[in-house]
């Protein structure tokens, strides 16, 4: 079964053609990076009209990258939220009229289930997570654990209670003058830091599941007021910084891996891209006993494949959407 998915929930333009499931035949990215970087952050209204502009060209590249036409379509998948509202209507409208035109199967796809659908991409099936299994998603805008006993049904276990991870890096890389987007930047700064570490605190990291990034990134901020910075002390902030949020990450996933008995953990979202994360909960997850499914870092940031991947799902589970299809930014 071939089936297109559409992703324009925030600032990627992603297309892409996956077969069963997991087989990506193609999956280009547009990113926003350039558009939004002299505003240091997304710009909403920006946002929406690069991806009216880019999205057909891009679907046409999809196809062509994966040697199909739209006619050996099986069925059209969009991402209807959560998101940016005028992002999501463009990627809505547009796989709408696909679907209308092409007398195909619409399906509409949540974003949060496509990002931990990820560790299923590319593999088969004795491959991918077994369930349940515990995942991270760890984006610019949710920072979550979830039980995931079918592709469908997730349970929330915990997660932050202000700022997401990635949202923190980004407002901590921007104190910094590091540049957009943040994440990329604080780790480039990190890496390879080995000296004299800030003990930031790690907020709220002895109790329960929750998490809270803003008073992580308010230590920072209030580090930079009260210290003479230069360029040595930026490097020795962001690597400390970095250092603080995987600790407290890699913990409360270890945590809630032993509270609920959960023996695979899935690493998802734009930030699952950060090294040291990557390399910290591997080597914890190791000495627990867990075995740990990450997914290519093409995969970390929002795109298609994983909305064209989780569709065919939606279709074995008859989950189809009709043309009343709407965005829904505050899907949860
Ligand atoms: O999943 P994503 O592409 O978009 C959302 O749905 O939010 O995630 C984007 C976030 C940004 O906050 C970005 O700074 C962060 O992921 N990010 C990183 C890294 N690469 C991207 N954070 C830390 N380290 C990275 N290497
Ligand atoms: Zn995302």
């Amino acid at each position: 079964m071939l089936i297109l998915g559409i992703e324009t929930s925030c600032d990627d333009t992603g297309a892409a053609v996956v077969r069963d499931g997991r087989e990506v035949l193609s999956n280009p990215v547009s990113s926003q990076i350039e558009i939004h970087r002299p505003f240091g952050g997304v710009v909403p209204e920006i946002a929406s009209r690069a991806h009216v502009e880019n999205l057909a060209p891009l679907v046409r590249m999809s196809l062509q990258e994966a040697g199909v036409s739209l006619t050996d379509l099986d069925a059209v998948a969009v991402t209807y939220g959560p998101g940016l509202a005028g992002c999501l209507l463009a990627g809505v409208s547009l796989a709408k009229s696909l679907a209308y035109s092409l007398h195909k199967p619409l399906i509409g796809v949540n974003h949060l289930e496509a990002h931990v659908y990820t560790s299923a991409l590319d593999r088969s099936p004795e491959d991918a997570p077994p369930f349940p299994h515990l995942s991270l998603l760890v984006s610019g805008g949710h920072t979550s654990l979830y039980r995931i006993d079918s592709w469908m049904r997730l349970a929330r276990l915990g997660g932050t209670r202000d700022d997401a991870a990635g949202e923190a890096f980004d407002k901590v890389a921007k104190a910094l003058n590091l540049g957009y987007p943040g994440g990329p930047a604080i780790q480039k700064r990190a890496d390879g830091f080995d000296g004299d570490w800030i003990e930031f605190p790690r907020p709220m990291l002895s109790q329960g599941l929750e998490f809270s990034f803003s008073g992580l990134k308010t230590a920072v901020i209030n580090y930079l007021r009260e210290n003479p910075i230069d360029d040595e002390q930026i490097t020795r902030i962001a690597a400390s910084f970095q250092r603080a949020a995987v600790d407290v990450l890699a913990t409360k996933t270890l945590r809630a891996a032993e509270q609920f008995n959960l023996r695979s953990i899935s690493l998802v979202g734009g930030v699952s891209a950060n090294e040291a994360l990557r390399r910290e909960l591997t080597e914890r997850a190791r000495q627990a006993g867990c075995d740990v499914f990450i997914p290519d870092k093409k995969y970390s940031m929002d795109n298609g494949a994983m909305a064209a991947g989780l569709a065919y799902h939606y279709v074995h589970a008859n989950r189809f959407a009709d043309l009343t299809l709407n965005a829904a930014p505050g899907l949860r």
